[in-house]
């Protein structure tokens, strides 16, 4: 599908997202000849600065975290595109300056352009600037596309997800809204389903009958950084099991879709989050712990503890890590623990599902001295060494029949031999050409705070003692009781 002409507005342009992720994104696409030909970029922060300086910001944005090194002359085509308003997020009368803009750039490009507003603030502002782009008539137009993007969090629980909502749809149709999970962005979570309904021999075994469990990781080395003010409020449930890994068990869950449209891919998804029923407090106290970091060691540097951040209050209580164990009440699922677990501070960096499939029903060598028979599992990748691994058992050479695991491995890295393009890239790309199977529908993200929500509650009523897991270890030892008689996969 071809991009179309489009002026592309980021709120938040000088923040740390635009910074990292959106700017360079935009440069690889550039640089890939993947920007239609009449594009603008405006920037839009709440510092004034002339269009020199912030192209200056965004250039040095783009050089340090580009995935490749920057092209002097796709660098300053793609920089001359770019604009800068300096906002204040309440006064209509910035929105005018904002409308004045954008119709400018229509007339020199000979015709109006899609626009396309990417809000990527503080949540706070979220609500602010839907409204105001109504009252400035900036939310629809008859001749061109206009379409919102919204950066996560949507709400910090299902009723603020539902005020927001509210507000939201008051002002733009669900088909022109675009919420980002970056997750969906990434090439190895795409390749889930990809690899479930691309293949035909995974599918029939995929179901409570051979599955015995399956168990979701998203580990972190790295802390919270220089983030406290926003991660101190959220902590590790919020920032990533309500988006990012009930998104990963939605896509490893679902019915296979009839086609790769939104919606169709999003009624099955929902109807997983659906299925999950939200756990009653006493389900909370049994199925999920909490727990922060304590100093210990990150990249093999002494580090001090979370309370020890700057900007963290010495009596926070806010968890930095997550287990949760959780159950889809469906035919195919009822009876599988699904065990999801996230944190950071952990041994290293990995994101992945794995499958547990049950044991063999009946071990015909184990008269005859065999060792390490193990259940099959199935392990996809989606971060570092993205790929996928199945363990199987395999005899040992000699005279006796003696099996032990051994691994058949893809491997992104060898299989395609290029760079796969970062998350922001294709979702950029995806919202600009109005393609929304890899945005979360507004149904979705409320069902995903409904399972958060109950667990939020308890954690908050609950003022007994927190968990405490050392800095670099694989995290809290009650995690491990929570998963009991299941093992978590070695981190
Ligand atoms: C973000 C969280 O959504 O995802 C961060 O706010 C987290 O805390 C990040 O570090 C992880 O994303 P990725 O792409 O590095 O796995």
């Amino acid at each position: 599908l071809p991009v179309p002409a489009t002026t592309l507005t980021i709120f938040g342009a000088t923040g740390d997202l635009a910074h990292r992720k959106l700017l360079p994104a935009l440069y690889n696409l550039a640089h890939e000849g993947a920007l239609p030909e009449r594009f603008n970029l405006i920037g839009i922060s709440r510092r004034e600065m002339p269009d020199d300086e912030f192209r200056e910001v965004a250039r040095n944005a783009i050089k340090q975290y580009s995935r490749r090194e920057p092209d002097a002359t796709v660098l300053e085509g793609l920089l001359s595109r770019v604009r800068y308003v300096g906002f204040d997020f309440a006064d209509v009368e910035s929105y005018k300056k904002l409308k004045t803009l954008i119709e400018e750039l229509d007339e020199d490009g000979g015709g109006k352009l899609n626009r396309d507003f990417y809000l990527s603030t503080a949540p706070e502002f979220f609500p602010v600037i839907v409204k105001a782009l109504k009252d400035a008539d900036l939310n629809y137009d008859p001749d061109v596309d206009v379409r919102c993007i919204i950066e996560k969090p949507f709400g910090v629980d299902l009723e603020s997800a539902r005020e927001l909502q509210s507000v939201v749809e008051h002002v733009f149709r669900e088909s022109q809204v675009y919420r980002i999970d970056h997750y969906l962005g990434k090439e190895t979570v795409q390749n889930v389903m990809a690899f479930r309904f691309a293949n035909f021999m995974f599918e029939p075994v995929w179901n409570r009958n051979y599955i015995e469990n399956i168990q979701i990781t998203a580990a972190e080395d790295i802390g919270i950084g220089t983030r406290a003010g926003y991660y101190d409020q959220a902590g590790a449930l919020r920032d990533l099991v309500q988006n990012h890994m009930l998104q990963l068990l939605t896509l490893v869950c679902m019915e296979p879709p009839a086609s790769f449209e939104a919606d169709k891919v999003r009624d099955e998804k929902v109807k997983v989050l659906h299925a999950i029923t939200p756990p009653t407090p006493e389900e909370v106290r049994q199925c999920t712990v909490r727990a922060q970091y304590t100093a210990g060691d990150e990249g093999g540097e002494d580090v001090g503890g979370y309370l020890e951040e700057e900007g963290v209050p010495d009596d926070s209580r806010t968890e930095t890590y997550a287990a949760i164990k959780l159950e889809v009440h469906n035919w195919r699922w009822a009876g599988v623990p699904i065990y999801l677990r996230t944190g950071k501070r952990l041994t290293r960096k990995v994101t992945e599902i794995a499958v547990q499939l049950k044991p063999v029903p009946h071990l015909a060598f184990q008269s005859q001295g065999s060792v390490g028979v193990q259940p099959n599992q199935l392990v996809l990748t989606m971060q570092p060494n993205e790929g996928v691994s199945l363990s199987l058992g395999a005899k040992i050479p000699g005279s006796s029949m003696r099996i032990r695991p051994v691994n058949m491995e893809f491997l992104y890295g060898s299989a395609f031999m290029s760079q796969s393009p970062e998350a922001y890239e294709r979702l950029i790309m995806d919202a600009m050409r109005g393609e929304a199977t890899l945005f979360t529908r507004n149904d979705e993200v409320l069902a995903q705070w409904a399972i958060i929500d109950p667990i939020l509650k308890a954690w908050d009523a609950d003022k007994g003692k927190l968990h405490t897991y050392e800095s670099g270890s694989a995290g809290p030892t009650a995690a491990d009781e929570l998963i009991a008689p299941h093992k978590w996969r070695g981190l």
